[in-house]
């Protein structure tokens, strides 16, 4: 598969950007990974930004506790967590046991197209716990499993400035007025300009 730049999107106003990029460059280019901006997690916003938003969370997570944590598994960890590859929402949250089982098709579909470690596997198989009965192994899990679900709230709640599809929407109806309105006045230019020649 080709790839693009990695990059991170700025709506997002993430404040560890610097390294999610450093750990998940290859996951964030990766085309399969970009194909969760179609697929929407919570309320209006894609698993895409859901699990960049949990990546972000769970560092500020750490460092506001002063926990020594394994950055990379982290970042790893929490981009892979959702890594199912479906929609929920078209079926609903029942979808093919989608709560319980998701967890552990998204570890084998991530250990399918990316490097896993053991730890980030066992923290994409454990983020749902306590709904999935045995708690993560690593303290990097506990981490995303509390930011998957301070996420979820906020999410759901559409607290946190996301760019929704409802948003996006508008963004490009404003852009296309935007450009009718230039392309009006160049024409009434360019008749003004015809009409002074005369
Ligand atoms: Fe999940
Ligand atoms: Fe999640």
């Amino acid at each position: 598969m080709s790839k693009k730049p990695a990059e991170l999107p700025d709506y997002l106003k993430l404040k560890n950007a610097d390294i999610i990029l450093k750990y998940g460059s290859d996951i964030l280019s990766d085309e399969a990974f970009l194909t969760q901006r179609e697929y929407l997690q919570h309320g209006t916003v894609s698993v895409y930004d859901h699990v960049i938003y949990v990546a972000d969370k769970s560092l500020s997570y750490a460092k506001k506790l002063h926990l020594k944590v394994d950055e990379k598994a982290l970042v790893r960890g929490a981009l892979l967590h959702d890594y199912y590859l479906y929609d929920w929402h078209i079926h609903g949250a029942f979808y093919r046991g989608h709560i319980i089982r998701h967890p552990k098709e998204a570890a084998a579909k991530a250990k399918q197209d990316f490097k896993v470690s053991k730890k980030e596997e066992n923290m994409i198989r454990r983020h749902m716990f306590p709904l999935t009965i045995t708690p993560p192994r690593y303290r990097e899990g506990w981490l995303i499993s509390w930011a998957d679900k301070t996420s979820a709230v906020s999410e759901t709640l559409g607290k946190k400035a996301r760019r929704s599809k409802a948003k996006r929407a508008a963004d490009s109806a404003k852009k296309a007025a935007a450009r009718k309105a230039a392309k009006a006045e160049a024409k009434a230019k360019a008749a003004q300009a015809k009409k002074s020649a005369k």
